[in-house]
């Protein structure tokens, strides 16, 4: 292995770029070149490529976002978007990939390795923490960080108000943001894919919570397949319970801002296991932090195979916010 490319998928995350620089400086350490390759998918197909070495990467650690940008490209779903692909890499003389992305990242990776036999690992990293074979995704500790911070926020004005707040936090199909940040920030009730509750029994369960004393309240919900959803949350309540309400929607401020040490940290490790993976003649496989000890999982399974949510958490909930 002489060559690689390494590029970012899907949504950014932060804690992206130390993933890019630990690559770099591990295939550099190595012996190896890398290439960066911008706009994820996308710029692959089109070939749009530049070289990373030290310089690349001097003082991108602290940076939120990805230096090598991304985007969610239809075009890769497509079996002739592969194949476009796969003749960019060959032109290249790219002996392997890191691709450091989500779970639709590593689905079109799978197709890529199975259609053109592409030798390449992957890289946890969304701020909704949704790809099974990591405890934890890149970008999800500053996300989750920024979630709580703003919950904080919240809760000052709710209890000077006495006012029942619903925060709406990112999680397309999953609820791990609401989960620990509505831990973290102290909140009333979560509104969860993996588990949802009707509107009736959340307020009736907020309305014991102010009969006993509690003057505000907080709600996280997870987005879900629809940003804004919690005006609709918010309505519905309103027809149990005649409380003074406000919601507040934290949406894309989530996904920017300077990574925290974890993701860092988290970033640093994969990025370096990805390129010593790739070197020992593995692939097909995504390197993700299992029980504080590092893990290779078959690409299939990181989107085949669904994430629980941590089930002390989600037992000790309902006791933590009454
Ligand atoms: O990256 C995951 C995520 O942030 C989801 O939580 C959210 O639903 C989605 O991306 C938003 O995507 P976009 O930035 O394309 O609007």
């Amino acid at each position: 292995m002489k060559r690689i490319g390494i590029l970012t998928s899907g949504g950014d995350a932060p804690g992206m770029n130390a993933g890019i620089r630990a690559a770099v400086r591990t295939a550099l350490a190595y012996g190896m070149e890398i290439v960066g390759i911008r706009r994820g998918y996308a710029g692959l197909i089109g070939g749009d490529m530049m070289p990373l070495d030290r310089t690349a990467i001097r003082n991108t650690i602290h940076l939120g976002g990805t230096i090598l940008e991304t985007s969610r490209s239809p075009e890769f779903e497509t079996r002739e978007g592969r194949a476009q692909a796969a003749g960019v890499i060959g032109e290249a003389g790219l002996d392997g990939l890191v691709l450091i992305g989500g779970d639709g990242t590593f689905h079109g990776a799978s197709l890529l390795a199975d259609e053109w036999g592409t030798a390449l690992v992957g890289v946890p990293a969304s701020i909704d923490n949704d790809v099974y074979g990591t405890d934890y995704c890149i970008g999800f500790d500053t996300a989750a960080n920024c979630a709580v911070q703003a919950i904080d926020r919240i809760r000052d004005t709710a209890r000077s108000h006495d006012r029942l707040f619903f925060v709406e936090v990112m999680g397309r199909r999953s609820g791990f943001l609401a989960l620990e940040s509505g831990i973290a920030g102290g909140a009333e009730e979560l509104v969860i894919p993996e588990a949802p509750i009707p509107v009736a029994e959340m307020s009736a369960r907020l309305e014991e919570g102010f009969s006993i004393g509690k003057k505000s309240a907080i709600v996280v919900v997870a987005e879900g397949e629809t940003p804004g959803i919690s005006f609709q949350i918010a309505r519905e309540v309103r027809e149990y319970l005649d409380y003074d309400s406000r919601v507040c929607v934290l949406g894309h401020l989530q996904r920017g801002g300077p990574p925290t040490l974890r993701d860092r940290v988290l970033g640093s490790m994969l990025g370096a296991e990805a390129v010593t993976t790739l070197l020992e003649g593995r692939s097909g496989c995504m390197v993700g932090e299992i029980g504080g000890g590092l893990a290779c999982t078959p690409l299939e399974e990181t989107w085949q195979k669904r994430k629980q949510l941590n089930a002390t958490m989600m037992r000790m909930f309902p006791f933590l916010s009454e």
